[in-house]
């Protein structure tokens, strides 16, 4: 090694070395692998409070929307501070003592002490487990509740479909469904998206007289002069397993081992 070498230092002799050396290659590349994981890490840490803001702005935009409340100049937060939030025991329909602002249902759904492990035959949404407690937003017309959001979601075709339904104060009439994540595709299953199809739910009676639970997306179209169709929603052209998807997840969040206790106490209170 010349004296000139010796002083350069590791760097120096590495860049002396022809592009060829093997040597030279693998820590080059080892170096560029380290300094890019770094950059990514930094960033990820960087900006996941802003992704987690953009997420829960997104959430609340999705509510607004499902209750027709939100407009393009909208100010989300402004309109966002209508809504009461509370948190159900799903297992007996009562508001449970949890503060809503901390409670992460999506996260606690994952938790097993925070969850219940649904056996196949309840099942229905394919959601393998669902979180013991459910956040649900109120809109308020003094004491009352003109309309409510219920976090709903279940499997399609490729993907697990998460988003909202909403209700009219009787907690029976449809306000409106909105997905606000899924990976069905699109023109197909992502049709769920499509203003049109959604708009069909608005109206429709989840439950009959007897106050049983009979919405459904149903193969092919409505047929308006046939008893139920005010329970029913046109299926997707070429999307049929989606749209059952969504047939069965509304039905196990509306249903007996969903909201569906705390639905009948909610429409009990509103026929006293
Ligand atoms: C690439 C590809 C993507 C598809 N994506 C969906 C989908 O997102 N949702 C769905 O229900 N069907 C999807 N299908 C169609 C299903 O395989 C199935 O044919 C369809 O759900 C049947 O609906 P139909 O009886 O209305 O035709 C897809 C098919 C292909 C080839």
């Amino acid at each position: 090694m010349t004296e000139n070498n010796k002083n350069q230092g590791f760097l120096g002799n590495l860049l002396s070395l022809p592009n060829d050396n093997p040597k030279k290659t693998i820590i080059v590349a080892a170096l560029l692998c380290l300094v890019c994981s770094i950059l990514v890490s930094t960033s990820a840490v960087i900006f996941k409070p802003q992704q987690q803001a953009n997420k829960a702005a997104d959430i609340k935009k999705n509510i607004l929307a499902v209750t027709g409340l939100l407009t393009e100049d909208a100010d989300v937060d402004t309109l966002f501070e209508q809504f009461e939030i509370k948190v159900v025991d799903l297992a007996t329909g009562d508001y449970a003592d949890i503060d809503p602002a901390t409670y992460d249902q999506r996260k606690a759904a994952a938790d097993p002490t925070q969850s219940i492990e649904l056996p196949a035959d309840q099942d229905i949404a394919g959601i393998g487990r669902r979180a013991k407690f459910a956040t649900v937003y109120l809109l308020k017309d003094g004491d009352k509740a003109k309309q409510i959001v219920l976090p709903i979601h279940g499997y399609g075709l490729w993907s697990t479909l998460y988003g909202f339904i909403s209700f009219e104060a009787d907690f029976n009439t449809v306000g409106g469904l909105q997905f606000y994540a899924h990976a069905e595709t699109p023109g197909l299953g992502g049709e769920v998206d499509n203003p049109k199809w959604r708009k069909q739910w608005q109206g429709k009676k989840a439950f009959n007289d007897k106050g049983e639970l009979k919405i459904e997306v149903i193969r092919g179209h409505v047929d308006f002069k046939v008893a139920g169709a005010e329970h029913q929603i046109d299926g997707l052209s070429g999307a049929t397993l989606t749209s059952r998807g969504v047939s069965n997840l509304v039905n196990y969040w509306l249903g007996k081992h969903g909201f569906g206790p705390y639905l009948k106490k909610m429409r009990a209170e509103v026929e006293k």
